[in-house]
Order: C-alpha cells, then sequence, then structure tokens
C-alpha cells in the first residue's frame, strides 16, 4: 500500500514537473534558464526572439547578449539572484540578438531551482513597439501643444489684419498708389500663413465632408498646377491601380501632396527628377514621392512635420506639419527615407477601409 502511495506521489511531481516544462517551452515570451551565466535552457520563443538555434544557444554566456557597459549591472543583478528567493526589479536593457540586430527589452529575472540546483529564469520582453508609440505620442503631445499655442496666437491677429485688409481694400477705392498694391498682397501672404497654421494646428475643426477620393486622378491634376516649374526637372507618374478609391477630405489632402511635391520641387538645385509612385497592396494604398534633391541630413529627419522647422529663408516650416497632420487624421502613415546629395522619400500608407 505504501509503495503503492509512494508512487503515486512520484508520479505526480513528474506529471507537475511535465506540465511546468510546457508551460514554459511554449510560453509566448522568451525564457532563460541560467546559472553561472551559461544558459542552461532557452525556450522556443527564445530561440525565435533570440534568432538562433536551441543548440547554438545552450551552453553560451549570457552576458554575450548584453552592451560591453551594461554587463556590471547584469552581473550584479545575477549576484542578488542567486543570494535571494525574490524576482529582481524589472530593467529595460538593449541586447543583440544572434543575427546582429539590436533591441530594446525588459527583464523580469527570477531565481528558481532547475536541476536541483539554484538558478535564474530571465524573460526578456521586446518594447520596441511600446517605445515607438511612447515616442509617438511624446512627439504628437508637443505638435498638439505648440499648435495649441500657436493657434491662438494666429487667431488673435487673424481678426485685426482681417479688418486692416478691408480698410485697405476701401482706400484703394478713392487712391491709387503702388505701395497700396504691395502692402495688400503682403497682407494676403500673411493672412494666407495664419489659415495655415490654423488649418494646421486644429486640423479637426476643418469642416470638409467626407468624400471618395481617387488619387490617381487627383494627382494627374495636381502635376498641372506645378507646369511651368517643370521645365528642369522631370516627372516621372507611375499610377498602378487606378480604380481604388478612399474615403476622406479631399482637400486636405490635395494640400498635403501639393506641399510634398513644392518640397520636392524646392529640394532639386538644378536638374532632377520626381517621382510620384502609387499602388495598392493589403488593403493599404501606397504613395511615394521621390527627388533627386539636396536630401535631409540624418540629425534633421525627426524634425520634419515640426511646427515652423525650415531650412528655407521664405519658409514658414508648415507644410509637412499639414502633411503629417492630414496623413495621421485619416489613419495613414508616413515614413520618410533620405541621402544627402542622392534625394528623399516620402512613404504615405492610407487604409482603403476607415
Ligand atoms: N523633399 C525634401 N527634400 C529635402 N528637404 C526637405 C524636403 N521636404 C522637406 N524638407 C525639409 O523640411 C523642411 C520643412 O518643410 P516644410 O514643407 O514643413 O516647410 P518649408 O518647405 O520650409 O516651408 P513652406 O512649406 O512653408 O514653404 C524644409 O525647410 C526642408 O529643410
Ligand atoms: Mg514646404
Amino acid at each position: 500500500m505504501e509503495e503503492i502511495l509512494a508512487d503515486t506521489v512520484d508520479q505526480t511531481v513528474f506529471e507537475n514537473e511535465n506540465m511546468y516544462r510546457q508551460i514554459i517551452e511554449y510560453s509566448v515570451d522568451p525564457i532563460v534558464i541560467h546559472r553561472n551565466y551559461k544558459i542552461l535552457y532557452i525556450n522556443q520563443s527564445g530561440t525565435r526572439f533570440f534568432k538562433g538555434l536551441k543548440e547554438e544557444i545552450v551552453g553560451t554566456c549570457v552576458l554575450d547578449v548584453f552592451q560591453e557597459e551594461d554587463k556590471p549591472i547584469i552581473m550584479e543583478r545575477n549576484r542578488q539572484a542567486m543570494a535571494g528567493t525574490e524576482p529582481l526589479d524589472v530593467i529595460e536593457e538593449t541586447i543583440t540578438k544572434f543575427d546582429g540586430t539590436k533591441v530594446e527589452v525588459e527583464l523580469y529575472c527570477h531565481p528558481v531551482i532547475f536541476g536541483d540546483k539554484k538558478a535564474i529564469q530571465t524573460v526578456f520582453r521586446d518594447v520596441t513597439v511600446r517605445k515607438d508609440t511612447e515616442k509617438l505620442l511624446n512627439h504628437q503631445e508637443k505638435l498638439a501643444s505648440i499648435g495649441q499655442i500657436a493657434a491662438g496666437i494666429a487667431h488673435e491677429i487673424k481678426n485685426p489684419l482681417t479688418s486692416v485688409k478691408g480698410f485697405l481694400r476701401l482706400l484703394k477705392e478713392s487712391y491709387t498708389h503702388p505701395y497700396l498694391d504691395v502692402m495688400d498682397a503682403e497682407l494676403e501672404k500673411a493672412l494666407d500663413t495664419l489659415k495655415n497654421l490654423l488649418q494646421v494646428s486644429k486640423p479637426d475643426l476643418q469642416e470638409e465632408k467626407v468624400v471618395s477620393i481617387n488619387f490617381c486622378k487627383e494627382l494627374s491634376s495636381l502635376m498641372l498646377l506645378f507646369q511651368e516649374r517643370l521645365y528642369n526637372v522631370e516627372v516621372e507618374l507611375d499610377l498602378r491601380d487606378s480604380e481604388i478609391t478612399i474615403f476622406g477630405k479631399k482637400n486636405l489632402f490635395l494640400k498635403a501632396f501639393f506641399n510634398l511635391i513644392k518640397n520636392a520641387l524646392e529640394a532639386i538645385e538644378e536638374k532632377g527628377k520626381i517621382t510620384i509612385l502609387h499602388y495598392h497592396k493589403d488593403g493599404w494604398i501606397h504613395i511615394k514621392v521621390s527627388d533627386t534633391g539636396v536630401g535631409v541630413p540624418k540629425d534633421k529627419l525627426k524634425m520634419l512635420g515640426t511646427p515652423f522647422f525650415s531650412s528655407k529663408s521664405d519658409g514658414t516650416g508648415l507644410g509637412l506639419t499639414q502633411v503629417f497632420t492630414t496623413i495621421n487624421e485619416h489613419g495613414g502613415n508616413i515614413t520618410v527615407e533620405s541621402v544627402v546629395g542622392q534625394g528623399t522619400t516620402f512613404h504615405i500608407q492610407l487604409p482603403v477601409k476607415q
């Protein structure tokens, strides 16, 4: 009887261990168990995450995946984990995978018993997406607060300027003077800038109706507006999947593409080429506006889209803000690739179903 009982107990222990093994092996989180820095075990998610084979990874030193400057912290944490029984505080580190790519991770370390001896179980959680979202939110918050301040100022200035413009028009009815025309034109420019500023800082206020838009048609017509500026610039329109339409605010889009094409033209100093590519893939419309212009230095790339960022003496720095706001408002994405001296490509993706 006792023998049978002992057997049952052993069987339960065995089943528990087996279950535990399976939970770890098939966990969605990458898990590594190590002792004295030597990796004793890695689960399936782990091998996928580290981009290596199990037999390649087991036996290697866990410290190798960390940056040189972070190794002392990791060693100290290993010491703490081996000395205690509690999980350690979660920390963030950059690690290098077996294929050489770097990624930011959160580390969850817990002392465990592995093969009768104490070891450390480390869970690696990829935080790249969360970090990117945080950066984006930060950027958008910054944009929003700059936008709010700017919109307030614009609103205050717009009203008196509009009345000055009205009186100037009245004056022009009774007097003729060349200065009056210059003043009128300059005022028009200032009011235009304010209108743009209000538009980008409070895009929700744009009471434009949502309509069906065929970008191939709109982009072809838009290019006609630039006819007179195209003598030194070759334009290639590669408009595929021309039957595709999406719903959105057409004037906002026209203005956004106008701004992109204007920037592309301004980036070309003498001769050059602008290519506009349109295609449909997996439920998204892709539009790429490329130029062979001066390009954007790497450190300036992240400034693109920030209100008032401009390298031009007469630029307002609101063009790209309008572009980014419009694309975001329609649930799309925009990325920029640029090489100084070679050119720039703006890649826009818009969901077909919104
Ligand atoms: N295609 C491009 N090639 C190189 N630099 C670019 C390109 N597009 C934008 N930039 C850079 O980004 C800056 C901001 O562009 P944005 O359109 O917002 O303002 P701007 O062109 O300077 O002024 P505005 O649009 O009011 O004329 C530009 O001044 C330029 O330095
Ligand atoms: Mg511009």
